[in-house]
């Protein structure tokens, strides 16, 4: 009898909402072996786990050119959600690799998120409960989104789902975006941009929506933090590569009261609202 073709299962949410993917999985007769570890794995566990494995659904552990070197066997890597910057795409194709995306899987959850953030800064919710949480009860300045614009680095599936709920609430949206998908600027009002310099400074809330590659690895830097309004807010819920030395710029340039200027930050895909201070690198 052929043996058991061995597949590794990294996100922890895989099956949680739902058991089909598992049943799905067990029914085909695989050796299917999930994360042991309960968190994102390393270069060695991934190392360990791959070294007899056929296939892997991962989710950002990392699948770099000396990950799958020793996964000798491997014939299939299936990113569970869009984002490739964990796996290193070149290598894979050179070893015929097969990568296949979960497109659109996450799309509104994410667009939910940047918004959620938007919004958290603007009516300064965390610094509210906050606040709270300590007795203290003051009335705050907040920020309106309403006829604001915001700016959308990358207009694919996030940046559209983020564009439909903006277009709700009475903002101007923008975009910078390498391609045009102008049916649905005109449904939405979106109005292109062409460069990211146009969207900075216009913008009163930008939110990134790029994929992390060789391009945009810190495309939001000290040039486009000082091109922003003061009172600018950016958010991102794409990959922290993208804005982290923009942050360490715009903390270096001195712009970083949330009550004025205020940005949301991530690693990773992890998102976190927090103040760009000289510590946030
Ligand atoms: N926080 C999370 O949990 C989470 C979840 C999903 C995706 N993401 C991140 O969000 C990113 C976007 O996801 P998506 O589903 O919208 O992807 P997508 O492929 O639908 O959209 C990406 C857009 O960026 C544009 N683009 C790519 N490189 C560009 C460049 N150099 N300059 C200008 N435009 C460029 C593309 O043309 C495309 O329209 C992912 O790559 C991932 O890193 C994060």
């Amino acid at each position: 009898m052929a043996p058991k073709l061995k597949i590794v299962v990294t996100p922890r949410s895989f099956g949680k909402s739902d058991p089909a993917p598992i049943e799905l999985l067990a029914s085909q007769g695989y050796e299917v072996v999930y994360n042991p570890y309960g968190r994102i794995l390393t270069k060695e566990e991934m190392k360990g786990l791959l070294a007899d494995a056929d296939g892997v659904i991962v989710g950002v552990d990392p699948l770099d050119r000396e990950v799958l070197a020793e996964a000798p066997g491997l014939k299939i890597i299936s990113k569970y959600g869009v984002g490739t910057d964990n796996i290193d795409l070149k290598y894979a194709e050179e070893r015929g690799i097969k990568v296949t995306l979960a497109t659109g899987s996450n799309t509104e959850a994410v667009a939910d998120f940047a918004f959620a953030l938007m919004m958290a800064v603007a009516r300064r919710v965390t610094v509210i409960d906050r606040a709270c949480r300590d007795g203290i009860w003051k009335a705050d300045a907040a920020i309106d989104v309403h006829g604001k614009t915001l700016g959308l680095l990358g207009l694919g599936a996030i940046g559209k789902a983020v564009a439909r709920r903006a277009s709700g609430f009475g903002m101007k949206v923008l975009a910078y975006d390498l391609f045009r998908d102008e049916a649905t600027a005109a449904a939405y009002g979106i109005a292109y941009r062409d460069s990211i310099g146009d969207i900075v400074r216009e913008a009163d809330f930008i939110s990134l929506h790029l994929p992390l590659d060789g391009k945009t690895a810190g495309i939001i830097g000290r040039e486009q933090f000082e091109l922003m309004k003061p009172t600018a807010v950016l958010v991102n819920t794409a990959r922290g590569g993208a804005d982290r030395r923009g942050c360490a710029a715009r903390s270096a340039a001195g712009g970083t009261d949330l009550g004025g200027r205020a940005s949301t930050c991530s690693r990773r895909s992890r998102p976190t609202i927090r103040r760009c201070s000289p510590s946030a690198t």
